[in-house]
């Protein structure tokens, strides 16, 4: 039996006639955050897509808590608990950030039950409850696609470049919600920033090329600078 929630084991995923994953591996063990690092391109986004069911592996394997996940539709994935923030916030522009919420609600009750929890952690959504998603500035975009991950109780949340385009400030809420919510749920994360990913992060895995080619402690990445700056191109 596993410890980890999430074991994905050497799996190959192709869109279209590209084999675009060939053999990608990556562990995240129950609470805290792992991190998905790797160059533009790499296929970090392929990876938790993968996961999700959005462009299913064709070999390989992913298990959530021991359960195989492979072949299963996304929204099925979606019932057994996890939960997924794309890149680009989309969230529905028309619809206020309370009915952004409410149709995120997988059983009656979700949205109350973890109303106080978003709020704490997003203060800003509760000021702007009633307004609709378009009026929202990027980042409070983010944290309200961020917020309708946490409405229904997931045990994994993928979260897909959460600082992506945001100034310096947002970012620095963000990172602290982020922690926040890492400490009542495991977070698989992609974030090409190397200091917001060393700041989260408990654990990390590199994808190059479609292939996962290093993981370890978040720790021992930050002082291995050969390894960083083979990757990650960043010193
Ligand atoms: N729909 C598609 N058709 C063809 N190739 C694709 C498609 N989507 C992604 N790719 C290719 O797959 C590879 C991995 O893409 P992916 O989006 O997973 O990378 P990424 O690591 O998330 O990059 P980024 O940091 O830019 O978000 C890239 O070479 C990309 O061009
Ligand atoms: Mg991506």
């Amino acid at each position: 039996m596993t410890t980890n929630v999430l074991e994905v084991q050497a799996i190959h995923t192709f869109i279209g006639q590209f084999h675009i994953l060939e053999g990608v591996s990556v562990s995240v063990p129950k609470g805290g955050i792992t991190v998905l690092l790797g160059r533009n391109g790499a296929g970090k986004t392929t990876t938790l897509r993968s996961i999700m069911g959005l462009t299913p592996p064709s070999q390989g394997s992913i298990l959530l808590d021991g359960e195989s996940l492979v072949g299963r539709r996304p929204y099925t994935i979606a019932q057994m608990g996890v939960g997924y923030v794309p890149e680009h916030r989309a969230i529905f522009r028309e619809l206020s950030v309370r009915e952004n919420l409410v149709i995120a609600q997988r059983q009656r009750g979700d949205l109350e039950r973890r109303l106080d929890f978003i709020f704490e952690l997003f203060p800003d959504l509760k000021r702007l409850y009633h307004l609709p998603g378009g009026n929202l500035s990027g980042g409070q975009q983010q944290m309200l696609a961020v917020a309708r991950a946490l409405v229904p109780d997931n045990r994994l949340l993928l979260i897909d470049e959460p600082s992506e385009g945001l100034a310096p400030v947002i970012i620095e809420h963000l990172i602290a919600a982020i922690r926040k919510l890492a400490a009542q749920a495991t977070v698989l994360l992609v974030e090409q920033n190397f200091r917001v990913a060393s700041l989260l992060a408990d654990r990390y895995v590199i994808i190059d090329d479609g292939q996962s080619v290093a993981t370890g402690a978040m720790q021992d990445l930050r002082q291995d600078e050969q390894l960083v700056q083979k990757y990650l191109g960043v010193a």
